[in-house]
Parts: structure tokens; sequence; C-alpha cells
């Protein structure tokens, strides 16, 4: 075999090796990878072919071509080993992707409600009772007369039961059962199983046929207190509503009694925050319990005194979240409601 035909295989190899450089960096997958190797450096391969002819050469020429080979089998295998190895960190890449559970993650599909903002302020005003000293007492919504308006003071047709508006139930002697106006009937189911001291609270919804408006809902909650024990005096229920003011609004709120009448407190009055731009507003009635209610309820009002006081739960939140209609937290637009 001639130099020229030495020559001639030395260019080939050059040109075997750019085209497998350029299929190895043209291959997408790591198994279109393997077929091209195979293809250039395998038996069959033409990098083979070249090696078959060697043995027609000279030996000079066959040391020039086989080191030429050698070198063409090197760069080609390093290409490929270059390539593998990225394709295979691409894989394991795209698996893990794949396959990622990420625990950490956050997904802003499910969105959790709160408490609505009346239950809020009921609980907000339970928390500041039970840490002045009160326990809580609940009773029934629906009542016997006994309980909403006779133990209370109230006989019957006396004209203080048209302070309440009242939904009778269908039940036994007409108007003998009510859904009740008050927290009231919850003081005297208390005292009836409790002996002085008595320091409880009463939180609860309350039910009145009045007309729906920016002050007023049909169905409503209140707070009822109720202090019973030896030497309590009206000092004892303005040093408690302010003490309550201050925890409950803040140091900038103050509070005043108001002369009022409720036939089963004597004194009466009613009980009004001072809001810090200096308006006045009417929270609830109080007073001193009344002896004939100590008295319908086995207590002796020679040797025991106390207070009672009840105000709305719903317009305190009204207050507290300056909102400027009752309604608005019964209409269950979430928009609004969100905001509390
Ligand atoms: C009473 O219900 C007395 N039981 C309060 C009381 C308790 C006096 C203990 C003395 C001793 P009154 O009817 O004023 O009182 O109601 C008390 C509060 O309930 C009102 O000041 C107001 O805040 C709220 N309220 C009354 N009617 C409604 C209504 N329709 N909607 C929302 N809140 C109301």
């Amino acid at each position: 075999m001639s130099s020229s035909e030495a020559d001639a295989l030395v260019t080939t190899l050059d040109d075997l090796v750019e085209e497998a450089l350029a299929t190895f960096d043209d291959v997408a997958s790591l198994s279109g990878l393997n077929e091209a190797a195979a293809a250039v450096l395998g038996k069959r391969s033409s990098l083979g072919a070249v090696k078959q002819q060697l043995g027609a050469l000279a030996p000079d020429e066959r040391k020039v071509v086989g080191r030429a080979a050698n070198e063409a089998r090197t760069r080609i295998q390093a290409r490929f080993d270059e390539r593998q190895a990225t394709m295979q960190e691409a894989e394991r890449r795209a698996q893990l992707e794949a396959e990622r559970l990420d625990l950490t993650e956050h997904t802003s599909s499910r969105r959790l409600g709160h408490l609505h903002l009346v239950t809020q302020t009921w609980q907000a005003l339970e928390d500041v009772f039970v840490g002045m000293g009160f326990t809580v007492a609940e009773g029934p919504e629906i009542e016997t007369d006994w309980y909403n308006f006779e133990a209370l003071n109230f006989p019957e047709g006396h004209t203080a039961r048209d302070m309440f508006d009242t939904l009778y139930v269908d039940v036994g002697q007409p108007e003998s059962t009510l859904l009740r106006t008050h927290t009231s009937p919850v003081q005297v189911r208390v005292m009836e199983r409790s002996e002085p001291p008595i320091y409880t609270i009463s939180p609860g919804r309350v039910f009145r046929r009045d007309t729906a408006d920016a002050t007023h809902m049909p169905v409503f909650h209140q707070i009822e207190g109720l202090v019973v024990d030896e030497g309590i005096t009206f000092g004892d229920l303005a040093g408690t509503m302010e003490a309550f003011t201050k925890a409950y609004f803040g140091g900038d709120f103050t509070s005043r009694l108001r002369p009022s009448y409720f036939p089963f407190t004597e004194p009466s009055a009613e009980f009004d925050i001072r809001l810090p731009d200096g308006t006045w507003l009417e929270l609830g009635g109080s007073g001193m319990v009344h002896p004939n209610v100590l008295a319908n309820c086995h207590i002796d009002p020679e040797r025991f005194s106390g207070f009672a006081f009840g105000f709305g739960i719903d317009r305190l939140a009204l207050v507290r979240h300056d909102v400027d209609d009752l309604r608005e937290l019964y209409r269950n637009d979430v928009r609004f409601l969100r905001q509390f």
C-alpha cells in the first residue's frame, strides 16, 4: 500500500472523528447516544473498517495509521463519556422533578375560615369577665313566663312587659312559653340552684319581635352579669362596669351609670361608655337586684344584696369594629365577614 493511501486513511479517521463528535452532540437521549457510539466504535463501524485495513500497510505506515486510529478512538470515547455523564445527570434531574414530593410546599387551594365576629366578641367578653373572677352559666333559649317575667318581678299584665315585643311558642297555656327576650332569666336559674356568693355571667341568644334596622335585629345576643354576696353596694356595680370598660375597650374609654327603670332591679341604671372622641354610647341596663327577685329565688334579702347588668353583644361588636349597621353582621357576605 502506498503512503498516499495511508494519508487518505488518516484523513478518513479525522473525518470520522468530526462526524462522530457532531452526532454525539446532536442526539437527544441516552439511548440515542449509545446507538451512535455503537455505530462509530463497534466492530462493524467505520473505525473498525479502517483498522481492518492496517494489515495491508507497510510497517511504518501501519504505525502512523494505527496511532491515528487509537487517537481517533480516544477522542471519540472521551466525547462519548462526557455526553453520557451530562445526559445521565439531566435524566436524573428530570426523574427527581417528576417524582418530587415537597411536604413543605405552600398551596393556596384551601382557605381556612374563622369564627363569626359575634362569636369572637362573645368569647372575648367571656375572657374578660373570667379574668375578673366570674364563672359562666347558660340557660335555655325557650323559657317559661315564670323565668322570663314573673320571677323577675314583672307581674302578669304589668306594663313593663311591654318593654319587650315577645315571641310566644305554641306550647301549653297561651303565652306560657316563649323565646326568651333577654338573658335575665338565667339570673333566676343561677340563684335557684346556688348559694351566694354568686359571681356569674351568662352570654346567649335572645329574641324579640323587633324589625331589623341599623341597631335592631329580631335575633341578637346579650351578656348578663349577676353578683350576689353580703354587703354588695351600688359602688361595686359602678366599679365593676368601669373595670370591665377599661379591660375590654382600653384605657382611653370610661363608663357612667344613668338612672333608668327595670322591674327586677332597684335602683336601676343604664350603662353607657364614653368613646375616646367624647361621645357616649348606651350598652345596656343594670341595677341592684330587687329584693322581690332575691326572695323569689329563696335568697334572704335581709342578709344578701347584689347587682346585675345586661348588654347587647352585637352592638358591642359594632362599636369595637366601627361597623355602622347591625344587619351587615347577618347578611353572610364573606367579603364583609372576612375582614374581622
Ligand atoms: C334588658 O334586656 C335587660 N334584661 C338588661 C338588664 C339586665 C337590666 C340586668 C338590668 C339588670 P334592654 O331591653 O335595654 O334590657 O336590652 C339590653 C341591651 O340589649 C340594649 O342596650 C341593646 O344593647 C341590646 N338590644 C336590645 N334590643 C336589641 C335588638 N333588637 N337588637 C340588638 N340589640 C338589642
